[in-house]
Parts: structure tokens; sequence; C-alpha cells
């Protein structure tokens, strides 16, 4: 029997969590060979668990290059702890280099919540981007902007719209002909966001990393699609020793790369084309760069899979300066879901499954009684059988959100598995650290509530 294929509906309210098959199967990379800098507890506790080319970040980050960070919010209820894991992610990044771009998706929360333009920009300022100035997100190399009023945002989603169709996103999102236009419509205005920040007027051409929860990554994927189709410059492996250059003939470029509207192809041109190339790989330093324009190829011979970004950026580069839009792929990375305090998915219209970021201390110390324990009935069971802090809701709070030292949280985790740590315990300490927690958090909300404003890039004052 074949086995069913996973589904990731970025708008559902249920979520797979079988990580390691949605890995196999979309084509994800795990960690493992990847040395990260100083890196947050989301990072050494493996939440974060997946990324797409994330060492082109981390190349540009040794080099001294400059990278990118965008990630988006949907403004539609109130700020909770799963929401603020991508601004862990972000701040790490931003501290280790990247200039920070941030999607409030006015649009996409208008027209798959029904949630009003006005509406949508009061909950992104009061619940979101005032919570993030107080996590500690530095207002300086930060820009936040609202879908609605980035017209290049818009005119990319749209003009990008010609490398897709309608059967790919039936394929990606499971999209159907009773499928609401405004669902077609806010993944390609998520596709203009991802891909914006690397526009001349928005940065320039450099990586850009999208740190996500795994339910946006069907985005991702289209995107990436997108990016690489509409490149007029492809790189493959070559069959022999060595890295194929070869060209995409499309129509917004055939009559520069020499196909005339006849059929005639004008060698000059063509000639031309190739000798731009050439040059503009020169400085590389490749000993033999072997052009072949009849075949409509160029090999580099000694080149391997280290100089890829080297030889795309430099042709990405070309192909701006021809006209095209040389758009690199976005890398990403992807963040496991905290479980939902009752053991369901955290989500904001469930107050129960979760703690939100204005919730007072008395509510937060309730929520977290109640919460789903990995505790055994008994206390005689318990000492003689050991809880599971893998599915304990405490014991996973404090290694999400609120447990800074690693050594502690690995001694309350054998100390809940041999038995010594009772569930009525363990839900102590994470009332306690949470409550410490807020209690910081709700202090800086107050000082830093003054800097929201600094975090809007001018078009969205
Ligand atoms: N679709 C995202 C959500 O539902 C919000 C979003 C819009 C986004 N544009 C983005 C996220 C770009 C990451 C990157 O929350």
């Amino acid at each position: 029997m074949v086995e069913d294929k996973l589904n990731i509906d970025p708008w559902s309210s249920t979520q797979s969590t079988d990580y390691s098959r949605i890995i196999d199967q979309f084509g994800l990379s795990n960690f493992n060979n990847l040395t990260l800098p100083n890196p947050s507890h989301l990072h050494r506790r493996g939440i974060v668990f997946a990324h797409r080319d994330f060492d082109l970040i981390l190349n540009a980050q040794k080099t001294g290059d400059s990278f990118g960070v965008l990630t988006g919010l949907m403004p539609s209820g109130r700020m909770h702890l799963g929401h603020s894991m991508v601004i862990e992610q972000v701040k790490w990044l931003q501290k280790i280099g990247g200039d920070v771009t941030i999607a409030v998706a006015d649009l996409e929360s208008q027209a798959t919540r029904g949630i009003n333009l006005t509406r949508g920009r009061k909950i992104a300022l009061e619940e979101y981007i005032a919570n993030y100035a107080a996590l500690g997100l530095d207002s300086d190399s930060t820009d936040v902007y609202f879908q609605s009023s980035r017209s290049q945002v818009q005119r990319l989603g749209f003009q990008l719209g010609t490398r897709t169709n309608l059967s790919e996103f039936e394929s990606i999102y499971g999209f159907k002909g009773d499928t609401n236009l405004a669902h077609i419509q806010a993944p390609m205005v998520q596709v203009g966001d991802i891909l914006h920040p690397q526009t001349e007027e928005f940065g320039g051409l450099r990586p850009i990393v999208v740190p996500v929860g795994v339910d946006q990554d069907p985005h991702l994927r289209l995107t990436r699609g997108i990016a690489s189709k509409s490149n007029w410059f492809n790189l493959k492996d070559n069959t022999g020793p060595g890295i194929l250059i070869g060209l995409s003939v499309q129509e917004d470029n055939a009559e520069l790369l020499g196909q005339q509207p006849n059929g005639r192809i004008d060698k000059g041109k063509v000639a031309e084309i190739f000798n731009m190339i050439v040059q503009s790989l020169t400085d590389l330093g490749f000993s033999d760069i072997n052009s072949n324009p009849k075949q409509g190829t160029i090999v580099v011979p000694s080149a391997t899979k280290k100089d890829i970004t080297a030889i795309r950026m430099k042709l990405l580069n070309l192909e701006r300066k021809l006209g095209g839009l040389g758009l690199l792929a976005p890398s990403s990375t992807y963040h496991h879901f905290a479980v939902g305090l009752t053991g369901q998915k955290m989500s904001s219209s469930k107050p129960k499954t979760t703690i939100f970021l204005d919730d007072d201390i008395s509510t937060i110390t309730k929520k977290i009684k109640r919460a789903y324990s990995g505790g055994q009935s008994t206390i005689e069971e318990h000492r003689r059988l050991g809880g599971n802090p893998d599915v304990d809701v405490a014991y996973q709070y404090l290694m999400y959100f609120f447990e800074t030292d690693d050594d502690y949280l690995s001694e309350i985790n054998k100390d809940y598995r041999n038995g010594k740590i009772l569930a009525g315990e363990m839900k102590q300490i994470c009332v306690d650290k949470a409550s410490e927690w807020m209690i910081n958090h709700q202090e800086m909300k107050a000082q830093t509530q003054h800097l929201t404003n600094d975090f809007l890039a001018g078009d969205a004052l």
C-alpha cells in the first residue's frame, strides 16, 4: 500500500508533529553538519529542527557579508507564547549580523480571517510590535511594514504569478475549484514578502532567511520554486567534472538572449551574452571556463559544489544588470510547535491552550496547574514508574520558554523520569519560572512601549 502523503495546510487548526516524516517528505535538512555561533536555547534544544539552505546565511555571517531576515505576522488575535518563538530566532539572527524585515500580513488577515485593515494595524502594533520591543528586538536594524501599504511587495507577487499555476497551487495547498480567490492571492503576496528584501530598493542581492513554524513551509516551497524558475541562468552539476551553466530562455528575455521573434538565432547576441557570463566569473579565479555558445552551455571544470553559491551570485548580478529580477531562493529555518497547555494545538482562539503575553500571574498559575501532565495517576505509581517529561506540558514550557539553564533542565528531566520529582512539583517549578519570566516581560513592555514607532518602516508610519 502506498503510504499516505502528509499535507501541510498553513491555515489549518491542526498540525502534523511527525517531524522526521516532514523532513523526509519535503526535503528539509537537519542541523547536524552546521555549527551555529552562540546558539539560542531554541537551537541548543533542537526546537529549531530543520532548514533549507541555512549554510548560505552562516557563510555570509562568517565572511562578514550582509544577509537579511524576513518574517511575518498575521494580526488576528492576542500574541501568545507560541508567537514569541520566531522572535527569539529573529533576535539571534539579528545579533549575529542580519538586518530584519517584518511583514504585517494585514491583507492575508483580511482575506482569511475577515479582519479589516484598520483593526489589523491596531492589533499588529499593540499586540505584536509592542511585545517584540519588550522581548528585546532591536529597532535599529528592524523594519516593520504592512502588506497593504508596500506596493512593491504586491507588484512582485502579482508579477511572479506568471511562474506558477493552479495545478501547482492544488498540489502544494490542496486548493480546489471552490477555493476562495483571496486564498490564492494570499500566498502570492507572501512570495512578494519573502523575495522583496533582496531587490535593489530594499537592500539588494543578499541571502535572506525566513524563520517560521513548519506550517509555513508550503509558502517557502512555492517561493523557492518561483525564484528559480524566474532565473535566466541555471546551474547544474556537470555530467563530467565541474559545474554547468545553461540559459533559461523565457518570454521576457528571449530577444536579449539572441532568440529573434521569427525563431532565428542572433549569433552575435548569443556570443555577446556568453562573453558577459565568462567575464562575470573571471574574478572567482577558475583556471578554465569553457564557453560553448553553439551548445548553449558553459562549463567550469574545476568548480565544485562549494563554488555554486559564488557562481550563482555572479549570475544573478549579471541577470539584474541585463534587466532581470535576479532572485535568489530564500533560506529558511523551522521550529517545532510547543504543545498547547491542554495537549491540543496552541491557538489564540482557544485561550486555555496557551499563555498570552498579557495574562496576569493568577491566570498563568491556573492554566499551568490545569495543564496536561506526564505524571502517573497516583504518587505511589509515579515514584515507582516515573513521569514522562516528553509529554508533560509544564516541563515542555520550561524547555521551550522559561528555563535558560540547560544543566538544570536536564537535571529535572532526569529526576522527573526517575520519579523523584512529582507532577505537581514540576508544575510548581513551571509556575515559579513562568511568573518570573512574565513579570520581567511586562516590566520591559512598560519600559519599551514608547519605542513601537521606531520599528516602523517609512511606508508604515
Ligand atoms: N502567513 C503567515 C502567518 O500565517 C504570515 C506571513 C505573511 C509570513 N508573510 C510572511 C510569515 C512572510 C513568514 C514570511 O502567520
